[in-house]
């Protein structure tokens, strides 16, 4: 049951730092990245991944799908629904991705099949224990965090990002040219700190104050770049699955190319930054801002974005990788928030299911 808690959605939330505990236990140690069932060299014959998802789940790709990338190896994240459209070449050396809570997401489902018939090399990363996507692909790693019953992905997405930030590093270190982290002992190091630092975000957070003082606004915006980029769209896709009012999430820089035109003093932006390049998160909110927006700036506290911005959501010192994951914490409590003080029926919002199982 959802015990001391109103609602799954705010228990799911809370339990983050033991399902993250969960996630992490016995796979990051001694600086090295071990997955129970996946054997050294086991990905030697890849040279391109192509990670596939929906919704929240293809947010955490996006992020795995950058550190990917970043550790030298060909990647793609494609929206599972768009798959045909969007894929390049595929072959036996492509292993494809399914990122996926449920493991039942018609669309996601679809993806794999279409890339298998293709050629590529299967792996299902995955909630649940027999799901038809950990059944289907060749391989499947767990998430491990733990039954999910409200239809707003919370916890299974931290989970997520870091299963896939993990697998990065095994990929890395087993495809020809891939470069691990250079401070990969540093990032497994911080890791083991993640949930403690859930933890003291859960237990300072001003978000419910900061969702009472923007609720009417006309639209609710959120920015960033790099890895903070898709956690801007996911907080704005929890936020309006909620809410039910108007959010969007954009790439910083992609503010000034259109959305601005909407930016008033009615429009809050939610700015994502994790203390490692984020220039372009500082000038862009700079810039609505002196178009009357109020910014809310949602990260460590030692950055001039803090200081530039109206208010600020702190999240505690960490490895640049994992900051985004906190700021996302933060997010999910202003989303809950903001939908608890405007009586949305959270756990079950309207015309969502909680697993999607038709294209
Ligand atoms: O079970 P999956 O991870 O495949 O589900 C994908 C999406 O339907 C899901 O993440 C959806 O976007 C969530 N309700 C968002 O909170």
């Amino acid at each position: 049951g959802k015990g001391e808690f109103d609602h799954y959605m705010l228990k799911e939330i809370y339990n983050q730092p033991s399902s993250l505990s969960n996630t992490i236990e016995g796979r990051a140690n001694d600086g090295e990245v071990t997955f129970e069932n996946l054997t050294e060299g086991t990905f030697s014959d890849v040279d391109a991944v192509q990670f596939v998802a929906c919704g929240t789940s293809y947010h955490a790709a996006m992020y795995g799908g950058q550190l990917l990338r970043s550790a030298g190896v060909r990647t793609e994240v494609l929206r599972a629904s768009e798959y045909e459209s969007t894929t390049g070449p595929v072959d036996e050396n492509t292993l494809v991705v399914a990122v996926t809570q449920s493991g039942e997401t018609a669309d996601t489902l679809e993806a794999v099949r279409e890339a298998t018939s293709r050629g590529a090399r299967s792996l299902a990363v995955t909630n649940v224990v027999g799901s038809t996507a950990a059944r289907t692909a060749d391989d499947a790693v767990y998430i491990r965090a733990g039954p999910e019953v409200g239809v707003a992905a919370t916890k299974t997405y931290s989970s997520q990002a870091v299963t896939l930030a993990l697998l990065t590093q095994q990929i890395a270190s087993d495809v020809p040219g891939g470069e691990p982290a250079a401070d990969k002992a540093k990032l497994l190091e911080s890791l083991r700190d993640l949930p403690e630092h859930v933890e003291e975000v859960l237990e300072s957070s001003q978000a419910e104050a900061i969702a009472r003082e923007r609720l009417d606004s006309q639209s609710y915006f959120f920015i960033g770049h790099g890895l903070g980029h898709s956690v801007a769209l996911e907080g704005a896709l929890k936020f309006k699955e909620i809410t039910y009012e108007h959010a969007e999430g954009f790439a910083s820089g992609q503010l000034k190319h259109g959305p601005l035109a909407l930016v008033t003093d009615e429009t809050p932006i939610f700015a994502v930054y994790s203390g490692r390049g984020d220039e372009k998160t500082k000038t862009n909110a700079i810039e609505a801002r002196s178009r009357g927006a109020p910014i809310v700036a949602v990260g460590p506290d030692d950055h001039s974005l803090a200081d530039a911005a109206d208010t600020h959501l702190s999240v505690p010192d960490t490895h640049p990788v994992w900051a985004g994951l906190l700021a996302n914490v933060q997010l999910q409590l202003v989303s809950y928030h903001a939908a608890k003080l405007l009586e949305r029926p959270i756990d079950k919002p309207r015309n969502l299911a909680k697993s999607v199982t038709v294209e």
